[in-house]
């Protein structure tokens, strides 16, 4: 049987605006998780640690956090990956607002997911059958398991804080699965262009380095959406057939 790790954990607790980090010794099994950790730490140590969990599989997308500042699903980091001569600090992600300790505020999301215009499918007898190479593109956006890593790493919110102005990536992957769909008929271009914020984005692409389900966000999703801003609205042949159907 092999030895049990030894580590020194930091984690941020906060109250209010009141933020300063703990340090907690334990041991943990070498197969163990970080949200093994913690979760040790608040049966043992910290009774009062307000984390947020579920399925413990990497599959439910509540126990984001960051671990020495890199933004990670606690079930799915590995104890004995990290290095364990130093403290794992481990803070709560960044581009929500804190509620408590490792629990940030999602409302925003829930908000933002609710102004995003539904399936809306064709009127009267369709075609149903779908190609499968476009059942394959939108699979892949519906891997996503609603992490928020993503968001947590692009400079446009992490940085700017422009969560007023732009959806961010998990918005984009969400986006982009309804309009990929080869049988949905709404047009969200103009919000995608205007309310969602698209042209924010400068395609550093950390959003897709960090997704867990390796959604190839930034060139599956956000620039093929960027295709269809320019192509809508700057595009100089369209603005004329526009400009011509204006004048008659
Ligand atoms: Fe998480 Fe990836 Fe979905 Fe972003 S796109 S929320 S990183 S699963
Ligand atoms: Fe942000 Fe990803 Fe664009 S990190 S800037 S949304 S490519
Ligand atoms: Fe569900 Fe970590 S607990 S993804």
């Amino acid at each position: 049987m092999s030895e049990n790790l030894k580590l020194t954990v930091q984690i941020q607790q906060s109250e209010g605006t009141d933020t300063k980090f703990e340090t907690y010794e334990c041991e943990a099994d070498p197969s163990a998780v970080m949200l093994d950790v913690v979760r040790d730490i608040q049966t043992n140590q910290a009774p009062e640690l307000a984390i947020r969990w579920n399925c413990k599989a990497g599959k439910c997308g509540s126990c984001s956090a960051e671990v020495n500042g890199m933004p990670k699903l606690l079930c799915m980091s590995r104890v004995s990956d990290l290095d364990l001569s130093k403290p794992i600090v481990v803070t709560p992600l960044r581009s929500f607002p804190l509620v408590k300790d490792l629990v940030t505020d999602v409302s925003w999301a829930v908000d933002v997911n609710r102004r995003i215009k539904p399936y809306a499918h064709p009127e009267g007898e369709v075609e149903l059958n779908m190609m499968q190479e476009e059942i394959e593109r939108v699979k892949e956006f519906r891997k996503c398991i609603e992490c928020y890593l993503c968001n947590n790493v692009c400079h446009v919110i992490r940085e700017h804080g422009r969560l007023d102005a732009f959806a961010g990536p998990r918005f984009m992957v969400r986006l982009a699965n309804l309009e990929m769909h080869p049988r949905d008929t709404a047009d969200r271009i103009p919000e995608i262009k205007n309310e969602f914020g698209i042209g924010l984005c400068n395609i550093t692409k950390c959003c897709t380095e960090v997704c867990p389900e390796d959604i190839p966000i930034t060139d599956e999703a956000i620039i093929p959406l960027k295709e269809r801003v320019v192509s809508r609205y700057y595009d100089p042949i369209a603005m004329l057939v526009r400009f011509v159907k204006k004048i008659f």
